[in-house]
């Protein structure tokens, strides 16, 4: 039976493309470090997992469709200590993953063949979704060189058409690591107030951000722009969550939410076990996201320092979130992340990257980049810079080797 033409249009996830082979390499006993994803390996807090130990309600019923009181009340007080006592529970729909949040930001803003701006290279599961739902990403480069950061108010408008209904944003950026300045987040606001456009941010990296940098939310804005500020939101980083599965959509705009619930009601609900458990994070301790910060911000700098060292390799320092885009002396990243997982070992080791080319919508563009999520222990971190370093200088030999068989044939 033939499936939908649109199902064969879904793109691989770039970052789980290579994940067969890391599994055959497993099976045959090689240790393979994961720097492919953003599964970190930092601990679930306590008094979350207390919850589950404790857990007596039998049955485990749904949840509300827009979300478990207690939660949303957990949250409500998160937002205000951060700043934004606006917040009131109705302006938060609780999500299955902030993937979900993408998903229904993107269906409730466009309807079928409407354009969405992105920064490219952007999270790669937006094209997912954007595909799902018949929306297409209309990418504007940013380059390796400056940091990744935005072009001018002149350069982004020039990119608006009469289909353009919003912009996606992610700060701290996944790939990239870039924290857009509060002068960034004042121009693309102007831009969306002037084009009349939604802007939807991703913030679930919201507290990773180094050397004193602050990330500037979009809450910071929401007041100003009601109608057409979404935020996208995540449990899943912050608090060491991926598996629990609950993100969240933030949003003045009522009528907007009131259309989300409907679709969240067709969903039923999320998780009532994840959400109560994750209800708890308001009894962490308060510098428990600082700890987290400062965690991240030394696994960082040990692997710029590492990867500066390896020839021929560009970086920039990231400002945030736990990625890096890594240009590497390789012709094809793609091809050299499988062999890292079917060719390479070191003592039995290698590790897994993801080839950069799918976070970019640009054909050709990000070919030699790969990302390089740093979520294991420095030490860890250090013997995968030495891995990467033998297997660069090795790939290429071999390559050099095996072009010059080709042309002496
Ligand atoms: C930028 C960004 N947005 C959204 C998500 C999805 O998060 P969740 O686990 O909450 O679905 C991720 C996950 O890696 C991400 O990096």
């Amino acid at each position: 039976m033939k499936t939908s033409q649109r199902l064969l249009k879904i793109p691989t996830s770039p970052i789980r493309k290579l994940t067969p082979y890391a599994q055959q390499a497993k099976a045959a006993g090689v240790n393979v470090y994961h720097l492919n994803i953003g599964d970190p390996d930092t601990l679930t807090p306590e008094p979350m997992l207390e919850v589950l130990h404790a857990w007596k309600q039998n049955p485990i019923t749904y949840a509300h469709s827009q979300g478990h009181q207690p939660f949303l009340n957990a949250l409500k007080m998160y937002y205000h200590h951060l700043g934004h006592s606006f917040v009131e529970t109705q302006d938060i729909q609780i999500t299955t993953g902030a993937s979900e949040a993408i998903s229904f930001a993107l269906f409730a803003t466009c309807e079928a063949n409407d354009e969405v701006l992105v920064f490219e290279p952007f999270y790669s599961n937006y094209q997912v979704y954007a595909s799902l739902h018949h929306v297409k990403l209309v990418p504007i480069p940013t380059e390796l060189r400056t940091g990744f950061h935005l072009p001018d108010e002149k350069t982004i408008a020039s990119y608006i058409t009469p289909k353009t209904r919003a912009i996606l944003i992610c700060t701290p950026n996944n790939p990239t690591g870039t924290v857009l300045t509060a002068e960034e987040m004042t121009r693309l606001v102007a831009i969306c107030k002037q084009h009349q456009l939604f802007l939807l941010s991703d913030e679930a990296y919201r507290e990773f951000t180094y050397d004193n940098k602050k990330q500037t939310s979009l809450l910071s804005f929401m007041q100003e722009i009601p109608e057409l500020a979404i935020l996208i939101d995540s449990m899943s980083k912050r608090y060491n969550l991926c598996g629990a599965r609950l993100g969240m959509l933030v949003s003045l705009n009522q009528s907007l939410l009131q259309g989300i619930l409907q679709i969240a009601q067709g969903r039923l609900s999320s998780g009532l076990i994840d959400q109560t458990m994750a209800a708890a994070l308001n009894q962490l301790p308060l510098d428990y996201l600082e700890q987290m910060k400062n965690e991240y911000q030394q696994r960082r700098d040990v692997l710029y320092a590492g990867l500066k060292q390896i020839p021929g390799l560009v970086v920039t320092k990231p400002e945030g979130a736990f990625y890096f885009i890594a240009q590497l002396p390789v012709a094809d990243a793609e091809d050299f992340c499988r062999w890292l997982l079917t060719d390479f070992r070191d003592q039995n080791e290698t590790i897994m990257l993801t080839p950069a080319a799918g976070f970019y919508a640009t054909p050709g563009l990000g070919k030699s980049e790969v990302r390089i999520a740093y979520v294991l222990k420095c030490e860890h971190l250090k013997r995968c810079v030495q891995l990467l370093q033998r297997a660069i200088h090795l790939y290429n030999e071999q390559t050099y080797v095996m072009s010059e068989i080709a042309s002496e044939m």
